[in-house]
């Protein structure tokens, strides 16, 4: 197959800690690829969140998203089978902290991810990029190397607060590094159908970005946030939960915006 068939890039993206990009993600990957989609995610945090909860050893990892980025090692060396079928991971490690600082100085700085996965030869259906809590240079690379960007927010207070930022250098990188990058979706996470603050934000989000916000919401569940010290989606972990339907319907939205049969 060509290398032209990987063309949905998705970034994960949101500069604010602790939204749910790492378990959308994940959950959402293991989703897809429970649908038999052949997914990839990138885990481009050097939190490596994505990695540890998919159960893969970063130290036993040959080429990380680091090495792509600074262009060393094959990209198809990177790709690493996790517990999921048809779910594979390029693996984080701790060093991709220090490429903030390495890429300063590089030429062509922010297409480095996006020249790594054109070399890709390895077919993918989808592949997810999970994005550190930062705007800086590696977000950039991912949102150069991404059509897509899916934006995960907390239901809370301030929710918004923040992404006038991320839409500006979304604006930025549409007009100076990548034109066909667009707004996705936005997902509103941990959701407590019980408050009326979670209706408050949910309008405010729909006002702001309409028909982008998916109709589904990630519920807040303890069994989501558990999953991943067991190194496991929440679709093997606990599929029957909340939060496995969840993330099972979020991904069959996504199918459906993309004209795949469900
Ligand atoms: N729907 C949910 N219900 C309960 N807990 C959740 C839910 N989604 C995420 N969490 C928990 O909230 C914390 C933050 O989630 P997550 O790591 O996905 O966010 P993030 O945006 O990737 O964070 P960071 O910005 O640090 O990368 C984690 O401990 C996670 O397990
Ligand atoms: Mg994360």
């Amino acid at each position: 197959m060509s290398k032209s068939s990987n063309r949905f890039i998705v970034a994960v993206a949101n500069q604010k800690g602790g939204v749910g990009k790492s378990t959308t993600t994940i959950n959402m990957g293991a989703a897809l690829a429970g649908m038999g989609e052949r997914v990839l995610i990138i885990d481009a945090d050097p939190q490596a969140n994505a990695t540890s909860g998919l159960g893969v050893n970063r130290q036993s990892v040959a080429v990380t998203t680091y090495d792509l980025i600074l262009g060393q090692g094959d990209v198809e060396d990177g790709i690493e089978p996790t517990s999921v079928k048809d779910l594979f991971i390029i693996a984080s490690s701790i060093d991709l902290a220090a490429a903030e600082i390495e890429l300063v100085a590089r030429m062509s700085r922010e297409h480095l991810l996006a020249k790594a996965l054109s070399a890709m030869e390895t077919p993918f259906d989808a592949i997810f990029i999970d994005c550190p809590p930062s705007l800086g240079l590696i977000t950039v690379n991912a949102l150069t190397a991404a059509q897509e960007v899916l934006i995960p927010i907390q239901t809370e207070y301030y929710a918004l607060e923040g992404l006038t930022q991320l839409l500006r250098s979304i604006e930025a990188i549409q007009s100076h590094l990548n034109p066909q990058l667009h707004i996705e979706g936005a997902v509103l996470t941990m959701y407590d159908g019980r408050t009326t603050l979670a209706a408050e934000v949910s309008s405010q989000v729909r006002d702001h970005f309409g028909e982008t916000t998916y109709d589904t919401v990630i519920p807040r569940t303890v069994r989501l946030a558990e999953a991943p010290s067991f190194g496991e989606p929440i679709e093997s972990f606990d599929r029957n939960s909340k939060g496995a339907v969840a993330y099972r319907a979020l991904a069959k939205e996504w199918r459906k915006r993309h004209g795949r049969s469900t």
